[in-house]
């Protein structure tokens, strides 16, 4: 593909208009949002979004989620529901993605969905993300800002060191903080988990006030992009490890130590802000990574989904 050179623009007013002109004009822009850096594209122009896919080296379409400053522009191309109107009260901004019908007259280009009928959208709680969003004025569909296959980014060194030469630019506002991705919740039918994420499934569930049922295995794949090995370091991985075997680096959590702590305390929460880039700071040291136990609670649930991804046998 053409060589371009990658511009590293700030948040400030000058830049987030230039990041926002560039997406207007169909370019690619990376940029934060609370949960991973999101490669953006104009998810009303076709061109645009096809240019995702080259960028990232993605082999086939899955659908991409759309980017919003606020429930009322979502409203513009989905059809809204009443729980809908509840889950977005409770949780937008922030890394939760609603799936829905699409409604008459969206707007959105078929690339952005996958030809699906639904949309995934989703507000982002990252101040960067929000004056963006209001400043281009359409819907952003953006994966996670990676080459296919390889670690989310949570920094834009990470996005430089993947996608440098094949994006316009990038925004550069720091460390994103929640540090796994959004929460996928499909409400076109009766409410269910497509992907863990952000928002912890027993958050949703307190709302909803009862039980919210998962993704069936691979089986329902409405949710492609679901590839089972995804979020893959170059180096193998093995998980639920008590201690590093020999030549193995080790990924710690709580008191089981390591060559990088997820978190000495314990705490899932800064788990998941750690994770990705603890995996992209032990895979440049070349060697296999084993990683000790998380629990399965809260934000444990979506960071066993990413650990179980990198872990998977490579396609
Ligand atoms: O936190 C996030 O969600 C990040 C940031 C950038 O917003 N984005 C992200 O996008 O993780 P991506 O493309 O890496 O993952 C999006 C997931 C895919 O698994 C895709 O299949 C699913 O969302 N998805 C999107 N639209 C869908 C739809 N209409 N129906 C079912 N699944 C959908
Ligand atoms: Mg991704």
């Amino acid at each position: 593909m053409p060589q371009t050179e990658t511009l590293r623009l700030t948040p400030s007013p000058a830049d987030l208009e230039r990041a926002a002109g560039l997406l207007r004009a169909g370019e690619l822009v990376a940029f934060p949002t609370e949960t991973v850096y999101g490669l953006g594209a104009d998810a009303t122009n076709g061109t645009a979004v096809a240019a995702i896919y080259t960028a990232k080296g993605r082999p086939s379409f899955n659908p991409l989620i759309a980017h919003v400053p606020d429930a009322e522009a979502a409203r513009a191309h989905v059809e809204w529901s009443d729980l809908a109107e509840q889950l977005a009260a409770a949780f937008w901004p922030g890394p939760l993605t609603l799936v829905l019908p699409l409604k008459p007259g969206h707007g959105i280009s078929e690339l952005t969905t996958a030809g699906l009928p639904t949309l995934g959208v989703r507000v982002p709680d990252q101040p960067t993300a929000q004056r963006l969003l209001r400043a281009v004025g359409r819907p952003v569909a953006a994966p996670s800002a990676n080459p296919s296959g390889r670690i989310s980014p949570t920094t834009a060194d990470h996005v430089l060191a993947g996608l440098a030469g094949r994006i316009a630019a990038v925004l550069d506002d720091g460390p994103t903080e929640v540090g796994v991705e959004s929460t996928i919740l499909g409400l076109s039918d009766a409410p269910v988990l497509l992907r863990p994420g952000g928002v912890p499934a027993e958050a949703i569930e307190a709302v909803l006030g009862h039980p919210l049922p998962r993704r069936a295995g691979d089986a329902a794949i409405n949710a492609p992009g679901q590839l089972r090995s995804h979020y893959a370091p170059a180096a193998p991985v093995r998980l639920n490890a008590e201690a590093p075997g020999p030549g193995e680096l080790f990924l710690g959590f709580g008191t089981r130590d390591g060559d990088l702590n997820l978190s000495p305390g314990g705490d899932l929460a800064e788990a998941a802000a750690h994770l990705f880039g603890y995996l992209h700071r032990l895979d440049a040291r070349g060697a296999p990574i084993a990683v000790a136990p998380i629990p399965e609670t809260g934000l444990g649930a979506a960071i066993n989904d990413r650990l179980r991804r990198a872990a998977a046998p490579r396609d």
